[in-house]
């Protein structure tokens, strides 16, 4: 991420960073300057503002003239599914891809790609095909796309909607998963091989609310993939709202939980119905999300005008059909001007490896932690490495490492402030969720090389403040 230095009114916050290249960063949040555009207002915090672009529609002067001006990431709304990259088995055609691609490079923007693998928009002869023809042919598909466009893709979709609505937490029945369970990490492996350099996404809708029996599954598949290397670096929350399927009040949650798996968030293909200030303010609450979750790294609107979306009987985009700017447009401008500006100051390199960046909008963290050791041949360490501190509650990441011998187990025990009530936690196994609280290890994460370590989190109601903890090996 580049991140560029501004003139600041005043400085907020001061966060330090060491990386794990031995690299020092100071970030520095401030009070971000009014920028006018989406674009431009999204980047002051190092985040990206996006939107859906239909080829048919470049020859229009209007649409164009805002999507350059407005925009700095471009998906392709139907041009790079399946049936239009590959029509007949074997035959790819890219015409109408490229033509977006070109434009959207020609003007400094990035191109988010849309989709390798999905059970819908498949051409006639995929949908007749089974087995291990068809996941060889995914899997083909996948490489020669993602070949393709390598060096030129910020992202990529590779799967897209693989879940089942309602309450199951199923896979969703489809050709591809007849092929066996393992189709999406296979089509992950697929991607990673043939572009490296992309971030590889998850992309599924009803994942908004963090109760719904879909986002925790997709969630467990996630956290699966990240525990067995499973190459995966993004979920992307398409957030289609309408008032069947509103903005849920734990979006930011959802937002936050999936983050702390270790993956970015992209909120890939807003759109949400209605008019008025009742729409502008459920935009803002998505943005305003967005920017209170460090790893939420941008926001892609499915459409420029009302009239160009999917759903355009709901009116749930930015620009009316006159592309004008309407109410929604400015509440989400406000609120992306809103956020703490994030720019590098210092930078110490101690080695030439590449240093992560990392945008910082929380505006409150109150943290401290310590550490301690002991008992069994070597001991262990545990530290806080990771916490965002929101108004109500925060989630913090725990990192448990080994001594200078290898452990068998461990147990973190953490010593929770007054008001404070554990509601959610992952890769340990806990007792209590007030006063002292203990962690210990579930059966994959127990065994720690020397001077190894593993993470695992939690999320609480209150305020952290100073959080002390004692980790126990065997
Ligand atoms: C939609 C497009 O907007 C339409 O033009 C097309 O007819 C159908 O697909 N989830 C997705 C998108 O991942 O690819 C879909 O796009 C909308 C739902």
């Amino acid at each position: 991420m580049k991140l560029t230095a501004r003139s600041v009114s005043r400085a907020a916050l001061v966060t330090a960073l060491v990386a794990a290249t031995g690299s020092a960063v100071v970030l520095t949040a401030t009070t971000a300057s009014a920028a006018s555009t989406l674009g431009a207002s999204a980047a002051q915090s190092g985040r990206y503002f996006g939107t859906a672009v239909a080829g048919g529609r470049l020859g229009d002067s209007t649409y164009v003239g805002i999507l350059n001006r407005e925009f700095n990431m471009v998906t392709a709304e139907n041009e790079m599914k399946i049936d239009a990259t590959e029509p007949q088995q074997g035959r790819f055609t890219y015409t109408n891809a490229d033509r977006i691609v070109n434009h959207a490079r020609g003007q400094g923007m990035r191109v988010r790609g849309h989709t390798l693998a999905w059970h819908s928009q498949q051409p006639a002869w995929m949908q007749s095909m089974s087995g291990s023809a068809l996941r060889q042919a995914m899997l083909n598909h996948v490489t020669q796309v993602a070949t393709y466009y390598r060096g030129k893709i910020y992202a990529w979709d590779v799967v897209n909607e693989a879940f089942a609505d309602g309450s199951t937490g199923a896979r969703r029945d489809s050709n591809l998963q007849r092929t066996g369970n393992d189709w999406i990490e296979a089509a992950f492996r697929a991607a990673r091989a043939a572009d490296p350099g992309a971030k590889l996404c998850y992309n599924d809708y009803n994942t908004d609310d963090w109760t719904h029996a879909k986002t925790q599954a997709v969630y467990r598949m996630v956290q699966d993939f990240k525990q067995r290397g499973v190459p995966i670096d993004c979920v992307g929350l398409q957030s289609h709202f309408n008032s069947q399927s509103p903005v849920p009040s734990n979006y930011q949650t959802t937002l936050q939980n999936f983050a702390n798996l270790g993956v970015d968030v992209q909120i890939t293909e807003l759109d949400i119905e209605g008019s008025g200030t009742a729409q502008a303010q459920n935009y803002e609450r998505v943005v305003k999300a967005c920017l209170a979750v460090t790893r939420c790294t941008g926001i892609t609107v499915w459409g420029i005008r009302d009239s160009d979306s999917w759903r355009s009987y709901g009116t749930p985009l930015l620009f009316d059909n006159n592309g004008n700017k309407k109410a929604a447009y400015t509440s989400v401008l406000n609120a992306l001007n809103a956020a703490p500006t994030t720019s590098t100051t210092t930078t110490t390199t101690t080695t030439s490896s590449t240093t992560t960046t990392t945008s910082t909008t929380t505006t409150t963290t109150s943290t401290t932690t310590t550490t301690s050791t002991t008992q069994g041949p070597a001991g262990c360490s545990a530290s806080v490495s990771a916490l965002d501190q929101w108004s109500s509650g925060f989630v913090a990441t725990i990192k448990v490492t080994a001594g200078s011998a290898a452990v068998n187990g461990w147990s973190a025990s953490l010593a929770l402030p007054p008001g404070v009530t554990i509601v959610n936690s992952w890769n340990s196994e806990r007792s209590g969720s007030t006063g002292t609280v203990t962690f210990g290890n579930v059966a994959y994460n127990g065994g720690l090389p020397a001077g190894g370590s593993t993470e695992f989190g939690f999320q609480a109601n209150g305020t952290a403040g100073a959080l002390s903890l004692t980790c126990t090996s065997r």
